[in-house]
């Protein structure tokens, strides 16, 4: 008998042990059905300190002042009067707000807020075409656990179902790099539904040649060139596509998490999963523990990369804005045909897309430098292509 009350106090001695060493987390949902960085603070405070560091990275600068010519080649739609470059994910709201774009549907929240992509889950794609201020008016959450995780951190989830809809749950790509395919790709809206949507049906035609092909046979623009007429496609961050596209030398090795959310160690010498996104240049634990080994000058090496992608971006952004403008005097001429127009205005928007895909992608080359040049040589032949057809 004694035996058996003795178990009972270990077995109960153990349990109160097990319930103050691990916790339950507490932690309740928004109205929007969240649960916000702050209530997990308290259960994983490393990360949400790390995801809170964030917004030390604040540079903002102005890509129209940096590239003079995308006031031309984006010319018809609003990015070519104020464009800002990325800063960091727990800005998302207030830059979302201030881009200076006109904002009409609620649609471009999409990558913007944890509350957003709730509301969409729960109300389906009538979330879509809700108006933007009043959905606005509703958010609290910036860009945050939920996005990455749903409301159980203990696991990664894609809570943005459009990229499971393009891409399936068997495609063999790492749930941490779906977790950044659910903003860092190429989009549309879809022209009835206005939700978004990913322009392929699968991993394999997550390219940059498939995605035009794509947006070429639904005849899709984004916007129309006022003084040329060609129907343009403007491309946005296809970071996802670029980096597990052929030619990339690191994707069946490493996810995005991998290089651009390292180990960080606590006080006590704990360590977690830094949830400070930033470039991997800009983490030396990370690159002296994973690169180093092979990449003895990292920065270097990735500074190298980056030149030479940005000097032919920079190069071929001019011609791009001459053949714009040398298009513009055709048509104004009455000297051509609209057929011959079209052919020069069909090669124009081709070669705006293979360079827009290289120029919006946040990397400048680093993620797939093969693709990127790639790109370039098609940008630069269709130009040369689209030249050779003026009288
Ligand atoms: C942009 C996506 C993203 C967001 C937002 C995000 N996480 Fe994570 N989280 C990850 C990834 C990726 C990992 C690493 C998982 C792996 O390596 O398998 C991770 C890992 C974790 C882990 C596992 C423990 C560890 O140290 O690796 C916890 C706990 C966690 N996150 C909590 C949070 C909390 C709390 C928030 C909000 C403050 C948050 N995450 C926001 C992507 C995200
Ligand atoms: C819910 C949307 C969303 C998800 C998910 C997301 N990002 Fe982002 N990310 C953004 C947006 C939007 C920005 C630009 C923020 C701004 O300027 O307001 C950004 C910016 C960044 C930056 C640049 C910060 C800088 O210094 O300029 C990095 C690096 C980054 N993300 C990496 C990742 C990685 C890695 C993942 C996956 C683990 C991920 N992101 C998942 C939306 C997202
Ligand atoms: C093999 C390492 C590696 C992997 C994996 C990787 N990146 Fe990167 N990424 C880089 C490098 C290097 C840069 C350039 C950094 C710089 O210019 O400082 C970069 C830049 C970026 C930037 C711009 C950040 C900035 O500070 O300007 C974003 C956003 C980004 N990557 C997102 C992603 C996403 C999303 C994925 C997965 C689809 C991914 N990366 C996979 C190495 C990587
Ligand atoms: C096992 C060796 C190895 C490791 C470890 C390694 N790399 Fe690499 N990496 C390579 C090789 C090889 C290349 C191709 C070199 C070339 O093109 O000259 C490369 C290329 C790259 C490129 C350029 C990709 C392109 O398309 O041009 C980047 C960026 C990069 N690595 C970043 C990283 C980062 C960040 C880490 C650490 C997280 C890392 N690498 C770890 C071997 C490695």
């Amino acid at each position: 008998m004694k035996k058996y009350l003795l178990l009972l106090i270990v077995l109960v001695a153990l349990g109160v042990f097990t319930a103050c060493g691990e916790k339950e987390p507490t932690v309740v949902e928004n109205k929007n059905g969240v649960v916000s960085a702050d209530q997990w603070a308290e259960y994983y405070p490393d990360i949400v300190d790390s995801y809170k560091a964030n917004d030390e990275n604040k540079t903002v600068y102005d890509h129209v002042e940096e590239y003079p010519m995308i006031a031309t080649v984006y010319e018809g739609m609003a990015f070519n009067k104020f464009y800002n470059a990325a800063r960091a994910h727990t800005y998302s709201l207030e830059d979302v707000q201030a881009t200076g774009r006109p904002h009409a549907l609620a649609n471009c929240l999409t990558c913007k807020s944890a509350d957003y992509t709730a509301i969409v889950n729960a109300t389906g794609v009538t979330a879509y075409t809700q108006e933007f201020d009043a959905t606005f008016a509703q958010l609290e959450e910036p860009i945050s656990c939920y996005n990455c995780h749903g409301n159980d951190v203990t696991s990664l989830e894609v809570t943005h179902q459009y990229v499971t809809n393009a891409i399936g749950t068997d495609s063999g790509i790492s749930t941490e790099t779906l977790t950044c395919a659910q903003c860092h790709v190429e989009y549309y809206f879809d022209k009835e539904t206005k939700a978004v949507t990913l322009p392929y049906n699968s991993a394999e035609e997550a390219n940059p040649e498939d995605i035009l092909a794509y947006f070429n046979a639904m005849g899709f623009a984004d916007y129309t060139n006022p003084r040329t007429g060609t129907q343009q496609i403007k491309v946005q961050h296809p970071e996802f596509e670029t980096y597990t596209a052929a030619g990339s030398i690191h994707a069946s090795q490493f996810s995005c998490a991998d290089c651009h959310m390292g180990e960080a160690t606590n006080a006590k010498g704990e360590t977690y999963t830094s949830h400070t996104w930033t470039s991997p240049l800009d983490n030396p634990t990370l690159v002296q523990n994973n690169c180093a080994a092979c990449h003895a000058d990292l920065k270097g090496f990735v500074e190298g990369i980056q030149e030479k992608a940005e000097t032919r971006v920079y190069a071929i952004g001019n011609d791009l804005e001459a053949l714009t403008n040398k298009l513009a005097v055709a048509v104004e001429s009455g000297k051509y045909t609209e057929e011959e127009l079209n052919a020069i205005r069909s090669l124009n928007r081709d070669a705006q897309f293979y360079w827009d895909f290289v120029f919006v992608e946040n990397s400048e080359g680093a993620h797939n430098s093969k693709l990127t040049h790639e790109c370039l040589d098609k940008a630069e032949d269709l130009i040369k292509q689209a030249n050779a057809l003026f009288k």
